[in-house]
């Protein structure tokens, strides 16, 4: 039988819209070493569960040539599928049309998904490879972002949004990304910059290359804009089917608890031996983190950025929690300003969505120093105070080793509401370290040169006896258990157990004002 000729220019329309920008683009677009849109929405979902919207969209501009330069989609495919079998909403800007570049059909595309994805709550994904604003459309082209980045802002803590940065990145296009809560780039391929080489040569006069400026490396090392920065299109992809795994589709939900073949009650004697004699000795805190967690699995963001603390993802006894780590091989673990500001940022992620958090601890305390108040360490430093102040999901902290000063209140602690709050026998927490603790109150004694270091020794080892234990806290009730470290993992997730039905609640108000 014939086939329906309305049938036959269905099929003809789709085959069409399925070609972007013809095949001398898409092979431009493999010869650089990059996928085509459609093939990375293959990669990122499950196997056939694509369900495209919007392919018949071409843009209604007319200016610069425009008129008869119509390219079904528009320059973006959009739809939604599943990943490990949950819905997501996918758009993916499509490089061979109009190099990506967004005009008010390619936006409202965007706009229509980020919609259907707020209301039926469930994550949004976004592949960004495009030009920046559509040169050709003008101030529409703009009031297109500004559309988006509404959006991206109303759907902030409501459902999970991710971007992958798998091409360029410029201007303005650099702000929904970052309004998202994870940023994924693909390593030589992506970059992201607010003005790009030409322009920063111009104004600064400085030469840098695109790569520099705002490639991977850069983003995830420099500037922390970068979450993750993954070999390739294929491994960043894959990242965000990763980390989707550990989060719930909206607020409204908790995290996904997955069957956990690892004994809940798995004891590791390891860590009994782990922290030095010396408290001045490091250790690597991932070592703590790998015995503890199920199967040693821990997804860390933002690894290479700011590394004195460590953030990320794991699970205990198959439930998602978050993870805060001091990592004492960096800089002793000490707090800075990109430090604080991850934390904080991640804590707030973690509360938004209904995921624990687990904080181990091990901090000197507070960077000190001139480039560090100049930076507004303050400012920097209260938002990870505030964040942590401000959480309810349940907060578990462990007192590894070392808890000083603000950095004590700071991680976590009972004060700003923490509802299991141990520590292993290796803890010491005071104001502050010994040494500085003794110049201060016996800075006169101390200034017989002769006489000091003997003094000193003698003074510091008093000072040790007294603080540099968990027992003094433990006796105001500020930690609820000191443990063995070996007991940590079983410990954990008890405690986790104990607090699964955890309400707490902060007053009614429109929002907070975290110093930003
Ligand atoms: C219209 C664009 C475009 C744009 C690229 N193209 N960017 N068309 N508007 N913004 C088109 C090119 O004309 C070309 O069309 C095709 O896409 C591929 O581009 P090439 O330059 O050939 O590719 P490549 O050499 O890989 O360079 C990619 C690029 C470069 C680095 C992205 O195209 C570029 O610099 N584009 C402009 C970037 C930019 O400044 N954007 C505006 C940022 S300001 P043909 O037909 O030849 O294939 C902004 C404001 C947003 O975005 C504000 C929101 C608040």
């Amino acid at each position: 039988m014939a086939l329906d000729p309305k049938i036959k220019q269905l099929r003809e329309l789709k085959e069409k819209s399925k070609q972007g920008g013809g095949e001398a683009r898409l092979k431009a677009q493999h010869d650089k070493g990059k996928l085509t849109a459609r093939e990375r929405i293959g990669i990122l979902l499950d196997e056939g569960s694509f369900r495209e919207l919007d392919a018949f969209v071409t843009h209604r501009a007319t200016e610069f040539g425009l008129a008869d330069k119509k390219l079904l989609t528009d320059g973006v495919v959009t739809g939604y599928g599943t990943i490990d079998e949950r819905l997501v909403y996918v758009f993916a800007q499509d490089f061979t049309v109009f190099g990506g570049s967004l005009g008010r059909a390619h936006a409202d595309k965007i706009i229509k998904l980020q919609e259907l994805a707020l209301k039926n709550g469930a994550p949004i994904i976004g592949l960004n490879d495009s030009g920046g604003a559509r040169i050709q459309e003008g101030v529409v082209s703009l009031g297109g972002y500004a559309d988006i980045f509404l959006r991206n802002t109303l759907s902030s803590g409501v459902i999970p949004q991710i971007s992958c940065i798998l091409g360029p990145c410029a201007g303005g296009a650099v702000y929904s990304p970052a309004l998202t809560d994870f940023v994924v780039m693909a390593k030589d391929t992506s970059y992201m910059f607010v003005t790009g080489p030409e322009v920063v040569k111009s104004v600064t006069h400085e030469e840098v290359s695109s790569e520099e400026l705002g490639g991977a490396a850069t983003h995830a090392e420099i500037s922390g804009v970068a979450h993750f920065s993954a070999e390739s299109e294929e491994l960043a992809l894959f990242t965000v089917r990763t980390l989707l795994s550990f989060l719930p589709q909206n607020n409204m939900e908790d995290p996904p608890t997955i069957v956990c073949h690892d004994d809940p009650l798995r004891t590791e004697s390891s860590l009994d031996g782990l922290i030095p004699k010396n408290p001045n000795k490091p250790y690597d805190m991932h070592a703590v983190i790998e015995a503890v967690v199920d199967h040693g699995f821990f997804m860390e963001v933002q690894a290479h950025f700011a590394p004195n603390v460590i953030i990320g993802f794991a699970r205990l006894n198959g439930r998602t929690v978050g993870i805060v780590a001091n990592q004492p091989v960096v800089l002793a673990g000490v707090l800075d300003i990109d430090a604080s500001d991850k934390a904080a940022r991640f804590v707030r992620f973690c509360d938004c969505f209904n995921i624990p958090l687990i904080t181990l601890e091990d901090v000197p305390g507070f960077l000190p120093g001139l480039a560090q108040e100049h930076g507004g360490i303050i400012r920097h430093g209260a938002k990870l105070l505030y964040a942590y102040a401000e959480a309810t999901v349940p907060k578990i902290t462990v007192i590894i080793r070392k808890a000083y000063g603000g950095a004590y209140i700071v991680m976590s602690s009972k004060h700003l509401r923490g509802d299991m709050n141990l520590a292993w026998p290796t803890a010491e927490i005071a104001v502050m370290g010994p040494d500085g603790a003794i110049n201060v109150l016996y800075r006169r004694e101390l200034t017989d040169i002769d006489a000091s270091t003997a003094l000193k020794d003698k003074l510091v080892q008093e000072y040790r006896d007294t603080f540099a234990n968990p027992y003094v806290a433990a006796s105001w009730g500020y930690l609820d258990d000191v443990i063995e470290p070996s007991q940590t993992r079983p410990r954990l997730i008890n405690a986790l157990e104990m607090l699964q039905n955890k309400r707490d609640e902060n007053p009614p108000k429109k929002h907070g004002n975290i110093p930003l």
